[in-house]
């Protein structure tokens, strides 16, 4: 059951949420939390790029240097692995050396093994080079959204999370456009290489703009830098009350000592450990990928022909960068969880019908377009949900003190899922065929679904310390199962 106090304290929060709905949030936040935001989410698009480029890169690339398909496999997935590493140990230096010094050494690996890409000389350049990106994208994938976390203001924090994700969805339609611009070749260079070195571009925008902007106030108060933390507020707050914010990032500062990883199992901090790994994990068992990287294999094969693939696969592109935007539009007003469970769902539903597509013996016609159309609203439904959804939450539920290093762990859930899918796929469409491989996606989706709605709370409109606050007074989530949105959301409507 939840405390009175805790009632009051999320009560006050909506009301101040409905306030902002109705318009008048100039007061508590300056512009330049926008400025912080964005350039902080250019992480996202470090690894969006990544994701997007290799898959066109890759044709190239296995015509120089003659791959098997095993050693496609090693080039796609080198950045995977790297990523795993990356999250590893990106969460434990983020909470060491701070978020702006670590993103700015992020950018400059990215940076040098963009250009380490496309100078390589054979393929095992190529892989320690995509391995050396990949460590930069893991880092990139934790310090981003923690940063943006922890300048946002909660009343718009859903919001500027997500920017995160909208630059991940940009960084792929990004990298289809570069990817169409330098193929074949390019001044009578192989166009991959071109490819693989303009990753160097985002990622000297990354560390420029970093360079300019200030570190996490929370963080500096765990570092017992609150003069500065106070004028890192003051530049990002405007008429909202500064040291009302210092006092309650003290509070929950002072009763902490530095977290390590043993301090993760704990036992009142299992809840948020779940989420965050459950979320990771379902995120790409969901199969996103599998449609990111495989779409234009799919298309083909219900029909379509090699233009139109590719055509389609922008589409897929815009709507992922689209619906992403609906998404900010969406979190601060109607909440996390409404977006999880109606996106998730409508996940589930889509891959069933992209299965019965695969299934019925002609995919030619009607069912091609149907095939296509369930393809797009897959995409969409995970853009409003799983995609955005994910990276902001694990940005929000852990207690300071240990946030950098469970994000961390969350994230190296993240890409080591990503890693089996990447790796199972194909093999699972070759022996048990389009169909069945959806539908066990969708099995997954529906395992999601069931996961959401007994394990993940809402975090709408409240400060990170007050969620931290009901991770110690063990109403995470309901202790009936339920979410604690559900007892205080009819307050919002009062
Ligand atoms: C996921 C990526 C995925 C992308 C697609 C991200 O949130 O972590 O694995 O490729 O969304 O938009």
């Amino acid at each position: 059951m939840r405390s009175e106090s805790a009632d009051s304290g999320e009560r006050l929060t909506n009301e101040m949420n409905v306030t902002d709905i109705l318009g008048s949030p100039e007061e508590e936040y300056s512009n330049f939390v926008y400025v912080v935001a964005a350039i902080a989410a250019l992480n996202g698009l470090l690894f969006g790029f990544d994701i997007g480029i290799i898959s066109g890169a890759l044709l190239y690339i296995k015509q120089s240097f003659a791959l098997s398909t095993f050693l496609q496999e090693v080039v796609v997935s080198g950045v995977l692995v790297g990523a795993m590493l990356g999250a590893a140990v990106g969460g434990g230096l983020a909470d060491r050396f701070g978020r702006r010094r670590l993103t700015i050494a992020g950018a400059a690996v990215f940076f040098a093994g963009s250009i380490g890409m496309g100078l390589s000389p054979n393929v095992t350049w190529l892989v320690g080079f995509r391995f050396v990106v990949g460590i930069a994208v893991g880092v990139a994938s934790i310090v981003g959204p923690l940063h943006i976390s922890e300048t946002a203001p909660p009343s718009i924090r859903g919001s500027l999370g997500f920017l995160q994700q909208l630059a991940i969805t940009l960084g792929i339609l990004l990298a289809y456009l570069v990817s169409y611009a330098f193929a074949p070749t390019f001044a009578g260079i192989p166009g991959w290489r071109w490819m693989l070195a303009f990753g160097a571009v985002p990622a000297a925008v990354l560390g420029i703009g970093m360079y300019f902007l200030p570190e996490s106030p929370r963080w500096l108060v765990e570092k017992g830098r609150d003069d500065e933390a106070r004028d890192v507020l003051s530049r990002i707050r405007a008429d909202a009350d500064i040291e009302e914010e210092m006092d309650e990032i003290n509070e929950v500062s002072e009763i902490e000592s530095e977290g390590n990883l043993a301090d993760l199992l704990e036992p009142w901090l299992r809840p948020a450990l779940l989420v965050g790994i459950g979320l990771a994990v379902f995120q790409q068992i969901s199969g996103i990928n599998t449609i990111i990287y495989y779409a234009p294999t799919i298309l083909k094969n219900i029909g379509f022909g090699n233009v139109a693939s590719i055509v389609g696969t922008v589409g897929v592109g815009i709507v992922n960068v689209l619906l992403t935007v609906v998404a900010i539009l969406l979190v601060d007003r109607i909440g996390r969880r409404p977006l999880l469970l109606v996106g998730v769902g409508g996940m589930t539903v889509m891959l069933g019908i992209l299965g019965l597509g695969f299934y019925l013996p002609s995919l030619s016609g009607i069912v091609g377009y149907v095939t296509l159309g369930s393809m797009i609203l897959y995409v969409a439904f995970y853009a409003v949900s799983l995609g955005p959804v994910f990276w902001l939450m694990i940005s929000e539920i852990y207690p300071l003190r240990i946030r950098g290093t469970a994000e961390g762990v969350a994230s190296v859930f993240n890409w080591g899922a990503n890693l089996l899918v990447a790796l199972t796929f194909l093999s699972l469409i070759q022996r048990i065929g389009e169909a069945l491989s959806f539908w066990i996606l969708g099995v997954c989706c529906l395992a999601a679904f069931v996961f959401i709605y007994f394990r993940v709370p809402e975090t709408k409109g409240r400060s990170l310390e007050e969620i931290e606050s009901t991770l110690r007074e063990s109403t995470f989530v309901g202790s009936d199962g339920d979410s604690g949105t559900t007892e205080y959301e009819p307050d919002v409507r009062e």
